[in-house]
């Protein structure tokens, strides 16, 4: 194929080539030399042929560092946590925090059954009588949704659930479909259902107008729970004493429940210990971080994800729940050599158990950056492990010099 207009990013066919012959393209365009050109075009432990069938386009593969996090007992089990992650001292924080919950027996947590949603939005100008044509109408449509999905059904899974309300303000009724996807994330299972449900909306509703046929990735019905109980020895150092840390951290996430600002960056230090746990296992981080967020402003204000209080009895209790729509079957998770490994690490968990897993590596990392913020600061610890890095970029320029 010719790519013959020097200098411009119209590629018609580009996707069709070879992952080399794009890579040349791509560094003929941007003058790459050698070096960078093999910097991009390079796979880490994937083939070439793996990352052109994930992606369109592809080039090569992004390395990230891959480290573990100790000192995680979850549910009485202990377990390495893998983690993706190219900030220094994300590890160190999360296996710091899930140091100081040993302390207290360190994580329980729990969840609910994988019930991914997807959305049908109908535009009716005269909305009538929907609930009771629904209702009507409502088994009739989940089995309709069900079938094909033979595969699912014998695990469990399929179309459970119908519910709707009416937007006025857009004219919209929103059927909500609520699918048990088994330990498949389920984007896909949803997203067939309820491309193929709405086909059978002009007929319930001969006015309407078809919307949008998508899942939702507030998934409020596919929750993960974690939560920790630590005694003030934890946080008791030779200078400090543990309660009066246990009053800071509280006092802090009290910041966090009433300055959006703070809330931000409190969450930011939660999505700091999920996100590396989603990427190392395959799963998609985007769509966790558009759940949780929305789910933090549910009450129309954007607050913390986790909660952390004093008890009775003077030890500091710390909790988090969130939409957990992971998968540990089908699609990367199940190509990706790594997150293979990566499962495997975590003991082979089904969907629920590594949505759990999760949250308490995010309830971990929060209490780390929240314990460290409340007494010396961050920058104590984060500078240390930081002025590595600022060390090698300064060899590095010396010898590029
Ligand atoms: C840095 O990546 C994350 C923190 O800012 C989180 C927080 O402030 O809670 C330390």
């Amino acid at each position: 194929m010719e790519f013959s207009r020097e200098g411009s990013s119209r590629l018609p066919g580009f996707y069709a080539l070879p992952v080399s012959e794009r890579a040349d393209i791509t560094a003929r365009f941007s003058h790459l030399n050698v070096g960078e050109k093999e910097s991009l075009n390079n796979f880490g432990s994937l083939s070439g042929e793996l990352v052109d069938i994930f992606i369109e386009n592809a080039v090569g593969c992004f390395s990230l560092p891959l480290g573990i996090a100790t000192n995680f007992s979850i549910n009485k089990r202990d377990i390495l946590v893998p983690m993706a992650v190219e900030e220094t001292s994300v590890i160190a924080a999360a296996s710091h925090g899930a140091k100081l919950a040993r302390y207290g027996g360190g994580f329980q947590t729990r969840s609910t059954e994988p019930i991914m949603t997807g959305q049908i939005q109908l535009i009716l100008e005269e909305p009538g009588d929907f609930d009771t044509i629904l209702a009507a109408e409502k088994e009739q449509l989940l089995a309709y949704a069900n079938r094909g999905q033979d595969r699912l059904l014998r695990r469990g899974g399929g179309a459970k659930d119908l519910t709707w309300y009416y937007i006025p303000a857009i004219k919209s009724l929103v059927i909500l479909v609520h699918v048990h996807t088994g330990d498949a994330m389920g984007a896909n299972i949803v997203n067939t259902m309820v491309e193929k449900l709405s086909t059978f909306m002009p007929e319930l509703f001969p006015a309407c107008e078809l919307g949008l046929r998508i899942l939702t990735n507030l998934t409020d019905r596919r929750m993960a729970f974690a939560e920790c109980t630590i005694p003030p020895e934890a946080f008791t150092q030779s200078e400090q004493d543990g309660a009066y840390v246990i009053d800071r951290i509280v006092q802090a996430w009290h910041f966090a429940w009433h300055d959006t600002y703070r809330a931000a960056t409190h969450n930011k230090g939660v999505m700091n210990g999920i996100d590396p746990v989603l990427i190392a296992t395959g799963n998609d981080w985007r769509a966790i971080e558009a759940g949780a967020h929305a789910y933090c402003s549910r009450d129309g204000h954007y607050r913390p994800m986790t909660m952390w209080r004093k008890t009775q009895s003077g030890q500091l209790h710390g909790s988090i729940e969130l939409p957990m729509a992971v998968g540990t079957v089908g699609g990367v998770t199940k190509l990706h050599p790594t997150a293979q490994a990566a499962l495997k690490l975590l003991g082979r968990p089904s969907a629920q158990e590594l949505g759990e897993i999760v949250c308490a590596v995010g309830l971990a990392q929060n209490l780390s950056a929240l314990r460290a913020l409340a007494t010396e600061g961050i920058q104590h610890g984060h500078m240390g492990l930081h002025q590595k890095n600022l060390d090698l970029i300064q060899r590095q320029a010396n010898v590029f010099a």
